[in-house]
């Protein structure tokens, strides 16, 4: 695996660093309502600074904005970082995904961004998996480096792909097939147990094209009569959901067998709830395979948006040994893919 030259070799001293970070957060009623990857970033921002850098220029995207937006300005994110950090060298730029030519690694939004600044310093492993002028283009521009974030990262997602303790357990979840059909075909080689819960489940059992894959589906789940939260809802096997009845979570056996899973293995990797977990009525599956991940002896990595609510929520995340800031980053990383931010900093 590539391992880009650490910002702990960097010269920062006097200097003005271009720090990409990914301080794509979710937003309620114009505030942070989860500041993870803020704090997650603190590390390298402390280290700059302790190092005696004379600015930080701090680069994120925000959401996907058509345009200048206003719902998707960083102000917020300004204010948040300001309350966990007040230093006057920082400096938090708006919203990249403002200008057309981020997403386009145009060359010349690239030599915006590094217009003035002596290094670049790239921390954003949620946004390394996308070619843009932040992550990438400036790399043409500017000495670069990873930060302490992305470095860690790599590690932990990497020692899944290298030497995992077995068995290695994967438990994967969400809506979507299509986002995570790479990482399964991936997994079902890798891994020596594939669990797999949430609507994709249904899909793969459903579609003849993935019976290749060595993966455990749910034997049964708890299916309503409609999608809404009090619907009526009752436990039925998977194969046998009822016409017009939707399944919403997995049901009492199959979180028993994942448990079991979990409970024997050596590495763990949890991505995506096992149903709609942010309806109390179908949050039980999602909550038992939280609960299975955080008691497990196994070195237990979880990544993605929805899981690592859930464990933030159940007040588990304490009991995980890695939370990862990547969700289609770190599921790219899991599938072999090269990460186009990480292959573009030189190696020591
Ligand atoms: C993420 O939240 O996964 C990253 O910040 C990347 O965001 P994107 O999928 O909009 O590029």
């Amino acid at each position: 695996m590539h391992r880009p030259r650490s910002v702990r070799e960097a010269d920062v001293s006097g200097r003005r660093v271009l720090v990409r970070v990914d301080f794509n957060v979710p937003l309620e009623d114009g505030r942070v309502a989860d500041d993870t990857r803020i704090r997650a970033a603190l590390p390298t921002i402390r280290l700059l600074l302790e190092r005696e850098a004379q600015e930080l220029v701090l680069a994120s995207h925000l959401g996907r904005p058509q345009g200048e937006d206003p719902a998707f300005s960083m102000e917020p994110v300004r204010r948040r970082l300001r309350e966990l950090l007040d230093d006057g060298r920082l400096r938090l730029l708006e919203n990249t995904r403002f200008h057309v030519g981020e997403t386009k690694n145009d060359p010349e939004f690239a030599r915006v961004l590094a217009d003035d600044c002596d290094l670049f310093v790239n921390d954003a492993f949620g946004a390394a998996h996308r070619a843009h002028a932040s992550t990438v283009g400036v790399v043409q521009l500017l000495p670069a480096y990873a930060g302490l974030l992305l470095e860690r990262e790599l590690e932990e997602l990497g020692s899944l792909l290298e030497d995992p303790a077995s068995p290695f357990v994967a438990v994967l979840g969400g809506a979507k097939v299509e986002d995570k059909i790479g990482v399964l075909e991936s997994l079902s080689q890798r891994a020596d147990s594939v669990l797999v819960g949430g609507k994709m489940a249904e899909q793969l059992r459903e579609n003849e094209k993935h019976s290749h894959l060595q993966l455990e589906l749910p034997q049964d789940v708890v299916a309503a009569a409609a999608f809404e939260p009090d619907a009526e809802a009752k436990v039925v096997p998977a194969d046998d959901v009822p016409d017009g009845w939707l399944g919403l979570d997995i049901g009492p056996e199959t979180r028993a067998a994942f448990a079991e899973r979990i409970a024997e293995a050596g590495t763990v990797f949890w991505n995506g709830p096992m149903g709609v977990f942010e309806w109390p009525r179908f949050a039980g599956g999602t909550k038992a395979v939280a609960e299975a991940v955080a008691s497990a002896d196994a070195h237990t990595v979880v990544g993605g948006g929805d899981s690592v609510r859930a464990v933030e929520e159940l007040g588990l995340a304490d009991r995980i040994d890695w939370i990862s800031t990547g969700g289609g980053a770190a599921l790219e990383l899991l599938e072999g893919k090269e990460l186009p931010g990480v292959a573009a900093i030189p190696e020591d």
